[in-house]
């Protein structure tokens, strides 16, 4: 059976780690203002810009590297609707380090990157701040939903269909 990569698989999974820390860090920054905020945030920012530069490393590796064809039994269909989602993961995956980066910049902090200056795209403006949190939070939501699904389906393809899905993306499982 045709499969990723090691290194498509490898990127898969430790971004998949990633964001899901990421994430469990987002929702759980304490509300005022503090050590344990801005410790949070200095490390939520630093590691969501990791994310970045994984990612376009990912898309890289992409373009330069073909996709397993799909696997057996899957029809055309099917293919197209998986071949959506992971577009628009890959897509989500891009917008939402930029929000947040968008976001940061309005806040009137220094944007560091593991105590690193990097430039700020904005000045101190509450209501900007906001708007691009709310941004960054419903975007959250969005790739969030689009991991369930995928996972979802990837997990039924694995273990009711049989045909190998996980293993493609180097678990040895199903
Ligand atoms: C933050 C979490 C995740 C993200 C962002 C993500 C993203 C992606 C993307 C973009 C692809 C397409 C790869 C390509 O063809 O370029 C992919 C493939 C895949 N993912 Fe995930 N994934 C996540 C979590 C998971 C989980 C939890 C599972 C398993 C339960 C999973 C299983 C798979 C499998 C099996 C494939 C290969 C599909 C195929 O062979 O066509 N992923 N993932
Ligand atoms: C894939 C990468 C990222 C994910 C999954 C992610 C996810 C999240 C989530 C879920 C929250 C909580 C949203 C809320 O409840 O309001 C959050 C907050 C935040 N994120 Fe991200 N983030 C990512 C990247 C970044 C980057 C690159 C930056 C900036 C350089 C950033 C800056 C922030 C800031 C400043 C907050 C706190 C906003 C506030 O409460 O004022 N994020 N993030």
């Amino acid at each position: 059976m045709q499969s990723y990569t090691r290194t498509a698989v490898w990127l898969h999974w430790s971004m998949a780690v990633l964001v899901l820390a990421l994430m469990v860090v987002g929702f759980s920054l304490p509300e005022e203002e503090g050590p344990a905020r801005s410790l949070g945030i200095q490390l939520h920012k630093s590691f969501g810009l990791v994310a970045w530069a994984l990612l376009m490393f990912r898309v890289a590796w992409r373009f330069t590297h073909r996709p397993p064809a799909p696997p057996a039994g899957l029809s055309p269909a099917q293919h197209r609707v998986a071949e959506w989602v992971h577009g628009l993961l890959y897509l989500l995956l891009f917008v939402q380090p930029l929000l947040g980066y968008l976001s940061a910049s309005f806040a009137g902090y220094p944007m560091l990157w593991f105590g690193l200056e990097l430039p700020q795209w904005g000045w101190k403006d509450r209501e900007i701040n906001h708007f691009f949190t709310e941004c960054h939070e419903i975007s959250a939501f969005i790739l969030i939903a689009l991991v369930v699904v995928h996972a979802a389906a990837a997990l039924h393809h694995a273990f009711v269909r049989r045909n190998g899905m996980l293993r493609r993306m180097g678990v040895p499982l199903g």
